[in-house]
């Protein structure tokens, strides 16, 4: 069951992975397309634990609560086609709207408590609900054994390990480091709507987190978000939030843990940039 394979519905896709005497060990990468080095690393991090890797591109209008983000949001498929054409064991599934949520949804929706309701939360709501709910369909018809994330959505992580463990979907969920560019900036299909001036101012974002990670177990919580606040505030960006929390359930920071993590949201003109920094 080799060679490159583009699929349009979970239909044919369950057909063809069924084929074979053997049903192959799935892992699942689910995307919005505008493909980037960050989701190369994930799917070949799938390929070495996999027999299989399904890349699924579907940009999920139910986690969008600004219908211009929506809209906005960079469509290249063409362009993914063409990265991802040279992997043997990659299948792409490019799924509609009712495919992935048809009028016999197999979703039912749970719970997620504070992590919807600070930070990205706060200010996206009903963005994880449409999270949960996608993911959940996309594990669901495809049947990974294993699903890949990337720890720069360290929010939409902690979601869909919670959203695993209520619905009990046998997956496993692994989170994959950031990737950055040589100056810091985590790689995001957003990069793509920055020109070359603000994707130079946006790396105030590194730097501020940098600045958290070195000074806070010394200066205190207060004391390093103001600093670190007056050091981003140098910048042309507006600052949507930055705060640190623990990095598993975005309760409050204690001290004394070793999981906590610094969370940053920020606009460089219309576009919105997250990141964050394990502390
Ligand atoms: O991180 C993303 O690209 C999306 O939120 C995801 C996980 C593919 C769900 O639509």
């Amino acid at each position: 069951m080799t060679g490159f394979r583009t699929f349009y519905d979970f239909g044919s896709l369950r057909s063809f992975l069924n084929e074979g005497a053997k049903v192959p060990q799935i892992g699942l990468v689910p995307t919005m397309g505008a493909l980037h080095i960050g989701h190369v690393s994930l799917i070949e991090r799938a390929l070495k634990e996999n027999d299989i890797v399904v890349v699924t591109i579907f940009v999920n209008p139910k986690q969008f609560n600004n219908p211009i983000d929506l809209e906005k949001y960079p469509r290249v498929p063409e362009k993914d086609l063409a990265l991802l054409n040279v992997y043997d064991r990659v299948v792409v599934c490019i799924p509609q709207v009712n495919d992935v949520y048809p009028e016999n949804d197999p979703y039912e929706k749970i719970e997620l408590g504070l992590l919807d309701t600070v930070l990205e939360g706060e200010f996206r709501p009903g963005h994880f609900d449409g999270v949960a709910h996608v993911v959940h369909n996309l594990m669901f018809y495809t049947k990974p054994s294993k699903a890949y994330f990337g720890l720069k959505d360290i929010q939409q992580l902690s979601v869909i390990k919670h959203m695993v463990a209520s619905t009990k979907r046998p997956v496993d969920v692994v989170a994959c480091q950031t990737v950055r560019d040589a100056h810091g900036l985590a790689l995001s299909s957003r990069n793509l709507l920055l020109n070359e001036a603000k994707h130079k101012e946006a790396l105030i974002i590194y730097k501020t987190l940098s600045f958290v990670k070195s000074n806070i177990k010394v200066l205190g919580k207060e004391e390093t978000l103001k600093q670190a606040q007056a050091i981003f505030n140098q910048s042309s960006l507006e600052l949507e939030y930055l705060d640190v929390v623990n990095q598993t359930t975005f309760g409050p920071y204690k001290k004394e843990g070793d999981d906590n993590v610094c969370c940053i949201s920020a606009f460089c003109e219309k576009v919105r940039l997250i990141d964050n920094i394990l502390l």
